[in-house]
Parts: structure tokens; sequence; C-alpha cells
């Protein structure tokens, strides 16, 4: 594969043919995700962790992914433990960081710091999430959780729900599903519409999308939902979040009307945008996405770093 040594910055970093190869190496380690396989292809390396913002699933599911391939981790999971907590910079951090690791995953509330940081560091930075910008590992996933759902990632009708303007996992899925040459449709409260510099890379790619607030319209013929919390940690104003927090609900109700097949995705943590009786529908898919971050991640790893590079 050609991501030896690379960053991802974003999802547009890899092409079509590299997400295919990915997803394939990703579906053959399941295996070692789960523990029944023991690969070392990342025997010796040392990946760092810069957690700069709360995280469950991307930090654990990286952790998990560099030592089921039997490297290790150093990590900060808490900033507030850090000299960031002195006023050491983001550069002087990223700098030091990256001289005591091979590789180095940041998370941080600011879009633009992978950027940042990829073009400051001598090793690889993988972006694991950077403001309201990208969250290209997640969109793996999610691609990951489609494929093996539909069996293909193309041609499908998939709506995406939510909050589509600070959304960062909807600003990387959107390009991945355009890429594939899905149709896409946008479901949103009108505040948290598409913003335009994300409308006009979708233009640029000829994208198949529309956007429908009509919940049930959209589903007709659907074969995905992908469903997205409200990011309120990114609202300048919290009486703005007000406005529209709990705005949107998938119950049982919802489901009752749509195909059997269509599934239900949410990158996650939910709040009370999917109910947990949707859980125990043959819809959810929303646990077993989490799950896959772990070989999607060892794969990704495993290409930059190690024998698939
Ligand atoms: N999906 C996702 O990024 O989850 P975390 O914030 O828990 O990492």
């Amino acid at each position: 594969m050609r991501l030896a040594g690379r960053d991802l910055v974003a999802i547009e970093d890899l092409d079509r043919p590299v997400i295919e190869e990915l997803l394939d190496s990703a579906r053959s380690l399941i295996p070692a995700a789960e523990g029944t396989a023991a690969p070392r292809t990342l025997e010796g390396k040392l990946v760092a962790m810069a957690f700069l913002e709360p995280s469950t699933r991307t930090r654990l599911s990286f952790e998990a992914a560099v030592q089921r391939l039997g490297g290790r981790c150093v990590t900060i999971a808490d900033p507030a433990a850090t000299s960031i907590r002195k006023g050491e910079t983001l550069s002087d951090t990223i700098r030091m960081i990256s001289s005591y690791s091979d590789a180095l995953v940041l998370r941080h509330p600011n879009s633009g710091a992978a950027r940042l940081a990829a073009d400051l560091s001598d090793r690889p930075v993988i972006n694991a999430g950077d403001g309201s910008h990208q969250h290209p590992t997640q969109t793996l996933t999610d691609l990951a959780a489609i494929r093996e759902a539909h069996g293909t990632l193309s041609g499908l009708r998939i709506v995406v729900l939510g909050d589509l303007k600070y959304g960062r996992a909807v600003h990387s899925l959107i390009w991945a599903l355009a890429l594939f040459g899905n149709e896409i449709v946008l479901t949103s409260p009108p505040s948290l519409r598409l913003p335009e510099s994300a409308r006009h890379r979708l233009r640029a790619l000829g994208a198949r999308v529309q956007e429908e607030p009509e919940l049930s319209r959209a589903l007709a013929g659907a074969d995905i939902l992908y469903v997205t919390r409200i990011q309120r940690e990114r609202f300048p104003d919290e009486t703005e979040y007000r406005k529209v927090a709990g705005s949107y609900r998938i119950d049982r109700t919802t489901l009752d009307a749509v195909g059997p097949g269509l599934r239900v995705l949410h990158p996650l943590p939910r709040l009370g945008e999917i109910a947990p009786e949707v859980d125990r529908t043959p819809h959810a898919l929303y646990f077993r996405q989490a799950f896959l971050g772990v070989p999607v991640r060892m794969a990704l790893l495993q290409a930059i770093l190690g024998e698939g590079g």
C-alpha cells in the first residue's frame, strides 16, 4: 500500500483504491482485533496518542489496535495533566511528542490542528478529530460497517441526519460517500445545515446530494441512516444550542415505516437522538460500527508503520 510514512489529516488524503485496500486489510484483521490471532506487525513501534479533547472510542480503539499488533503507546488522555496547562504551545508539544515516537495520533478541539501537527512533525500524524473539520478514521470505520452490512460501498441511498454544520464525522463521511458514487440525503435542523464549503467540495466531485428536511421522506428507499449528535461543545452560544437540542429522535416508531435492510449508524457518543429500544432491532449497527474501529485502525497503522506499508 502507498501509505508508508504518510500523514492522514483529511479523508481526501486517501483515494478510492487505497480506501478499498485498507478496508480489505481491516476485514482480514478482525480475528486479531478480537484477540484470536496475534500478528506482530507493529513490534518495536511506539505510537503517541495526544488526545487534547475527550474521547472514548477513538483513543481506546487506537490503543487497542497498536497493542493487538504488538506495538506500544504513550498517551496523553487529559491535557490538564500536561504542560499545556502551564501555557506550552501546541507547536512545541507536537515537536516534542513526535521526537519520542514513531507516529502521532492527535485529537484537538481546533480545526486545522492536525494540519499544523503534520507540517511540524517528522513522524506520520493521524488526525483523530480536529474541531469541526474532519475525523477521517471515523469515516474508514463507517465505510467498513456499511460494506459489511450491504456488501458494497456504492450505489446506496444514505441519509445523514443531525448536526451537519459542526459534525466532523459528517464532513469526512460525505466526501467518501460521494467518492464511491452513493446518493446522499441531508436532513438537519435549518440552523445546522451543511456549510457551503462542504457543499462546494461535493459539487466538485459531481456528487448526488439532496436536502430533505422531512425525515420520513428522506428514509424512503434508504439503505443507511447515519445519525449524529448535536455538537454542543462547538456552539459559540448556548442559547442557539438550546433551540435545536432534542429536535430529532429515532425510535421504534420511526423505524416501523422503513425497509428491513435499513441499517442505523452513529459515530457515538449518542445522547437522546437514538432511543435505546432501537438497540434491540436488526436495524442497529452502531455498536458493531464502534468495534470495527479497532481492525480499521490496525489496518491504517500497519499501512503507515508496519509490514503492510
Ligand atoms: N466517534 C468518536 O470519535 O467517539 P469518541 O469521541 O468517543 O472518540
